[in-house]
C-alpha cells in the first residue's frame, strides 16, 4: 500500500517508517524538521519538508504526495509538562496540524485514517487497567489535545467516507539500533539513560507513597516496535469503523524497578533521591489490551526495560 505518514523523522515515525518499508509498504513523510543523515536510512522513501500548522492550500503538497491509501498522523508536540504552560501552542499545533492532515488524506484518496493518540487521554480518575469505554478526562492539555483530536478525526472521517482508527498508545521506550532515534523530551528513562553515561548526579523519584508494589509511580511501558507492529496490523486488517483502542503492555512497571534495572545492568552506583510526588503527575497507569486485541488482532509483547534501556543509553551517546 502506499502510505502518508505524518512526523515520520520522529521516534515513533522512525520506527514505524523502518516496519512499513520493510513490510514492502512504499511510503512518504511529511515532516517539519529536516531529515539530514537519516535520509540515507530508508532510501526509495519520498520526504516533504513542511509545517503541517501553516502550510496553506495544500495543492502542492497534494500534487507532491499524489496518492495514500492510509495516513498515519504523528506529527504533534508531546510533552505534557510543557503544555501546561503553553496551552494554547498545544492546541493551535496539534489542532491544526491533524485538521491538516485530514484534508491531505481527503484530497490524496485516502480509504484510512490513522491517529496518533496517547494514554495521556485518561486522567486520575481512571479505574486501573484502564479500559477505552467511557468518557476520559485528560489532566494536562496535551491529553485534551489528543482526546480532541481523536473526536475531530472520527467526525472528518466519517463524513469524507473514510475509516479512522486512534490508537492510544501508552509509554514507548526502546528500539532498534538500525534505525538509533531516541524519544524526545525529558521522562523516567532520559533521566536514568543520562545517569547512566554520568551527565546527571542522581535520579529524583518523585514520590514513594503511591498504590503500587514498591511506592514509586507505576507506568506502563512499550516497546516501540510493538506499536509499530500494532499500525502495521491495522493497515492489514482494515474494517476499524471508527475506533480508539489502547496500545500498551498491560504489565505495570514502577520507578523504583527501572532504576533498578539499570544498576543491576552495570549502571554503576546510579544514585537516586527521593522527593515529593510533584502534582498533576499520575502515581499510575496500566492498559487493558483486550480490545486491541478483538479489533486489530495485535497482542504486546514484554517490554524488556534492561534491553530499552541499553537501547537509549547507546543513542543517546550519539546525539
Ligand atoms: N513516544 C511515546 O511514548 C508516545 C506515546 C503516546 C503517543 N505518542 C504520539 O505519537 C506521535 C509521535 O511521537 P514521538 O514520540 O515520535 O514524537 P517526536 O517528537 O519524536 O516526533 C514528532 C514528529 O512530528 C514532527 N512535527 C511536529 N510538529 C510538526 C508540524 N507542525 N508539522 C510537521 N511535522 C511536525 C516533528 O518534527 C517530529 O519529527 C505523537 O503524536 C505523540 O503524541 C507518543
Amino acid at each position: 500500500m502506499r502510505i502518508v505518514v505524518t512526523g515520520g523523522l520522529g521516534y515513533v515515525g522512525s520506527h514505524l517508517i523502518h516496519a512499513l518499508l520493510a513490510a514492502g509498504h512504499q511510503v512518504a513523510t511529511v515532516d517539519i524538521s529536516t531529515p539530514g543523515v537519516r535520509r540515507d536510512l530508508y532510501r526509495g522513501e519520498e520526504f516533504l519538508q513542511s509545517d503541517l500548522v501553516r502550510i496553506g492550500d495544500l495543492s502542492a503538497e497534494a500534487g507532491f504526495l499524489r496518492r495514500a491509501d492510509v495516513v498515519i498522523h504523528l506529527a504533534a508536540l508531546i510533552e505534557a509538562a510543557q503544555s501546561v504552560r503553553q496551552p494554547a501552542l498545544y492546541y493551535e499545533v496539534n489542532g491544526v496540524a491533524t485538521l491538516t492532515a485530514l484534508e491531505l488524506a481527503r484530497r490524496l484518496g485516502a480509504w484510512g485514517f490513522l491517529f496518533a493518540s496517547s494514554a495521556a487521554v485518561y486522567g486520575p480518575d481512571a479505574q486501573l487497567p484502564i479500559r477505552e469505554e467511557g468518557r476520559p478526562t485528560p489532566n494536562n492539555p496535551y491529553g485534551w489535545s489528543k482526546l480532541m483530536g481523536e473526536r475531530v478525526v472520527a467526525d472528518v472521517c466519517a463524513a469524507n467516507g473514510l475509516e479512522s482508527l486512534s490508537l492510544r498508545m501508552f509509554n514507548l521506550i526502546g528500539g532498534d539500533p538500525a534505525v538509533g532515534v531516541v524519544p524526545r523530551g525529558g521522562g523516567l528513562f532520559a533521566a536514568v539513560t543520562e545517569a547512566m553515561a554520568g551527565r546527571r548526579d542522581k535520579v529524583v523519584i518523585y514520590g514513594q507513597a503511591h498504590a503500587t508494589r514498591d511506592g514509586t509511580a507505576g507506568r506502563d511501558y512499550l516497546d516501540v516496535r510493538d506499536a509499530a507492529r500494532a499500525f502495521l496490523l491495522a493497515i492489514e486488517r482494515r474494517g476499524w469503523g471508527h475506533a480508539s483502542v489502547n496500545i500498551g503492555s498491560g504489565v505495570e512497571t514502577t520507578v523504583r524497578e527501572v532504576i533498578e534495572a539499570a544498576r543491576a545492568a552495570g549502571g554503576h552506583a546510579l544514585a537516586s533521591e527521593v522527593a515529593p510526588a510533584r502534582p498533576g503527575e499520575l502515581a499510575q497507569s496500566l492498559a487493558c489490551v483486550d480490545k486491541a486485541a478483538e479489533v486489530l488482532g495485535w497482542r504486546p509483547g514484554r517490554a524488556d526495560i534492561p534491553a530499552a534501556l541499553a537501547y537509549e543509553h547507546q543513542a543517546r551517546q550519539r546525539l
